[in-house]
């Protein structure tokens, strides 16, 4: 028998019908389209509207998509991994919550928090759970209510963020495709760039931290933009190097979409063009942990078996990474 590695072998995914345009925006805070797209990239996001819904209730579609793809039984799911820092409640776990949705009954699940690298934390320690023998059938899910923790009184972060979820099936591959290998960083250090002030053990919620709108996300965007720029490029030129990939290797880059310059600054360092970048920052702006999968979701129909992907991110924490996958189907 030969080496397994972790293959995708399905994507299904979720996004919100409400659009939350530029224009809108104009009305809600002071700012204006043409600045939203020379910095950012982004022309509109999707919002989750809605009493009682919470990222679960994006995950569920895009898991069930993969179901009915695939044919399967939820009972065949074993293990759900749902990478999120918008979960539908502190504990339990949305992967519990998600199981319990579904049908999974016979799968375990956890969440991972990695704020926009989590789908990649997420799916090196799913591929790593395939790889071992253990386990064959995997899902690794992004999902991110960011609307729940945005401030739309904000501008430096209420034009970036939007709702979305993303979900993956990993399975055992004995012709060498799927995950090939990862690079994941992180650097705590950068918490005080991005991050959310209250709501944790360090700062339980009370009167004072919602009157002080300390439950929404905070984010220094000049820092953290100075960060992305470099560590997405450098970790995605680094696994490029370590496999001895060129940019003619590379099928396609499927990056965070945090904003279109640090995208187009990370395909000019790999010297990929842009017609092989997946972007679609301009739709649904940045849906956290969903960017990754979304992207691999609207792009699967033009993906080749045999195909190397370049999957990079760079997020809160600081965490960041990236992954090379040949695409195995
Ligand atoms: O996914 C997680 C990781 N996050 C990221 O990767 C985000 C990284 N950061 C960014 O993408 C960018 O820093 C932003 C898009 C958040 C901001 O772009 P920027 O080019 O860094 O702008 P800035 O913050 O330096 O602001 C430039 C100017 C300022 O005015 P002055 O001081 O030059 O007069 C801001 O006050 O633009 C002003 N500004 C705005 N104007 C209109 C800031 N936000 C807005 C706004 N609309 N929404």
């Amino acid at each position: 028998m030969g080496k397994i590695t972790a293959a995708i072998t399905a994507v299904g995914g979720y996004i919100p019908d409400y659009i939350l345009t530029n224009k809108e925006l104009e009305k809600m805070v002071e700012t204006n389209d043409e600045w939203i797209r020379t910095r950012t990239g982004i022309e509109e996001r999707r919002i989750l509207k809605g009493e009682g819904k919470g990222s679960s209730d994006m995950a569920v579609p895009a898991i069930e998509e993969i179901l009915r793809k695939k044919n399967l039984d939820p009972k065949e799911i074993e293990c759900i991994i749902c990478c999120t820092v918008t979960p539908d409640m502190v504990f339990p776990a949305t992967a519990n919550i998600i199981s319990d949705k579904i049908g999974a009954t016979n799968a375990w699940g956890f969440d991972l928090s990695a704020a926009c690298s989590g789908f990649l934390y997420g799916l090196s320690t799913g591929s790593s759970f395939i790889e071992s023998g253990r386990y064959k059938k995997v899902i690794v899910v992004g999902v991110d209510k960011m609307s729940a923790i945005i401030d739309y009184t904000d501008r430096n972060t209420c034009i970036l963020f939007g709702d979305g979820a993303g979900a993956v099936l990993l399975e055992p591959n004995e012709e060498g495709l799927g995950i090939q290998d990862s690079i994941l960083k992180s650097d705590g250090s950068g918490r005080p760039y991005l991050h959310m002030k209250a709501g944790g053990s360090l700062k339980p919620a009370s009167i004072e931290t919602v009157t002080a709108k300390e439950h929404y996300a905070f984010q220094e965007g000049k820092t953290v933009f100075k960060f992305a720029v470099v560590g997405m490029a450098d970790v995605s030129a680094e696994i490029m190097e370590r496999n001895n990939l060129t940019a003619d290797d590379v099928a396609w880059l499927v990056p965070h979409q945090a904003n279109l310059r640090i995208i187009d600054a990370t395909a000019k360092r790999m010297g990929v063009s842009t017609d092989k970048v997946m972007i679609n920052i301009h739709k649904y702006g940045n849906t956290t942990s969903g960017t990754i999968p979304l992207c691999l979701w609207e792009w699967q129909n033009q993906l080749k078996k045999g195909d190397n992907l370049i999957l990079a991110a760079f997020g809160g924490g600081f965490t960041w990474g990236a992954t090379w996958i040949k695409w195995a189907y």
